[in-house]
């Protein structure tokens, strides 16, 4: 009796994690190379972005988040498992994805609020979506979230190797500041 309902309960869990990979993944699509821009914002600055560990993939499991600076010092950005395959994922799953917390609009905090799995902005509330590239979904933003690029080796460590999209405030995102090593 005890048995069935154990695995009664784990098909229910089953169905479930199903159910919440499907949703999350439903809006998953492209909207900007972050290779291609990563090369143009160097090659502007005559710098290379560094490579620099940041976490471990046993350390973030779905929904879990974790803040580092990149590729200067103060500058703020979020790692998060959104625990579904999105384009630019890194992982098992795909669903590793990092960000920079700057807003596009007047360079407010942005963070990840975990009832809609959006990006806000704690000033004027514009919306990021993390499943599609950091694309703004509402507010005054007038550009996509930047994207950091991000790799991970057999360890599972996660490096941030780049960023696509000019961080808010900076005229490069390798000038102008201290490197992170
Ligand atoms: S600073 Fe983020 S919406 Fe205005």
């Amino acid at each position: 009796m005890l048995k069935e309902k154990k695995e009664a309960s784990e098909a229910q869990d089953m169905t479930r994690r199903k159910i919440l990979k499907a949703v999350c993944c439903a809006g998953a699509v492209s909207v900007v190379s972050a290779v291609a821009l990563d090369k143009a914002g160097a090659a502007l600055s005559g710098r290379t972005y560094p490579q620099v560990k940041i976490a471990n993939i046993k350390n973030l499991p779905a929904g879990k988040t974790f803040k580092f600076d990149y590729p200067l010092a103060g500058r703020k950005n979020i790692l998060v498992n959104l625990g579904c395959s999105v384009e630019g994922g890194i992982g098992a799953d795909k669903s590793i994805v990092a960000y920079s917390m700057f807003c596009t609009h007047l360079g407010c905090a942005v963070d990840l609020d975990k009832e809609s799995g959006m990006l806000v902005c704690e000033c004027h509330q514009s919306i990021y979506d993390p499943k599609q590239s950091g694309k703004v979904i509402e507010g005054p933003a007038p550009n996509n979230l930047p994207m950091i690029s991000l790799e991970v080796d057999n360890n599972g460590d996660i490096y941030a190797v780049g960023a696509a999209g000019l961080i808010y405030g900076l005229r490069n995102n390798l000038l102008d500041g201290e490197e992170v090593r």
